[in-house]
């Protein structure tokens, strides 16, 4: 009788190992969706500031999710509960989709992603790393915390966002339901309300980048 192959539990370096390959993939662009992008037609707005105004919008967007995969990644290389990570890959998982799709309607627009990519990874994956050694209650409140912060950021893209730009809207409305689902998922494996310093301290971090994202 053959007996199933022994598979041992992944180690540390298993754990990096998979948390560089993750970082390079993000920031080589070398990411597909599981998921087909919202909407179908691929059209963009007829005038070239319209064009240009969504790509900004839309460099944000790309640049926020660059930040969600090292958060996550971050969070999952040090959380102490198998669950918490599970959720955390599975979350992680998702983002890879609106990644994608953030990069390929920015190509649609005829613009390009964010300079600064690798310096927005390093400092998200900082801040992932630093949530999940404070535990996994910190690390679940950081994630809802995050989640929740997107949701309004998003909230206000899909307000500025140009009339002609129906397939970068519907990008947009169906990442605002997986990161609402996300911080949901956060909450009720049991995630801590923040500090109010920390929500102040992310909120200026994310504001710095959303400024900096629509040009650079
Ligand atoms: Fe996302
Ligand atoms: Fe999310």
């Amino acid at each position: 009788m053959n007996s199933p192959p022994f598979r041992s539990p992944p180690t540390l370096l298993d754990h990096l190992l998979g948390a560089a390959d993750e970082a390079l993939r993000t920031l080589a662009g070398a990411v597909t969706a599981a998921r087909p992008t919202p909407a179908s037609d691929r059209s963009v707005p007829v005038s070239a500031s319209d064009r240009r105004h969504a790509a900004g919008l839309m460099r944000v967007n790309h640049t926020g999710e660059i930040c969600a995969q090292a958060l996550y990644s971050g969070q999952a290389l040090v959380a102490r509960d198998e669950r918490v990570r599970a959720a955390l890959v599975a979350a992680g998982a998702e983002e890879r989709d609106h990644l994608a799709w953030c990069r390929d309607r920015l190509e649609e627009l005829g613009d390009r992603p964010s300079y600064l990519g690798p310096f927005w990874y390093a400092g998200s994956f900082a801040f992932g790393v630093a949530s999940g050694l404070a535990g996994d209650r910190w690390s679940l409140g950081f994630l809802a915390e995050t989640e929740a912060q997107v949701e309004r950021h998003l909230d206000g893209h899909l307000e500025r966002l140009p009339e002609g730009d129906a397939r970068s809207r519907a990008i947009l409305e169906q990442m605002r339901a997986d990161e609402n689902r996300h911080g949901q998922a956060g909450r009720v494996l049991g995630g801590a309300e923040l500090p109010l310093p920390v929500k102040m301290a992310m909120r200026a971090f994310s504001r710095v980048m959303t400024r900096t994202a629509y040009r650079i």
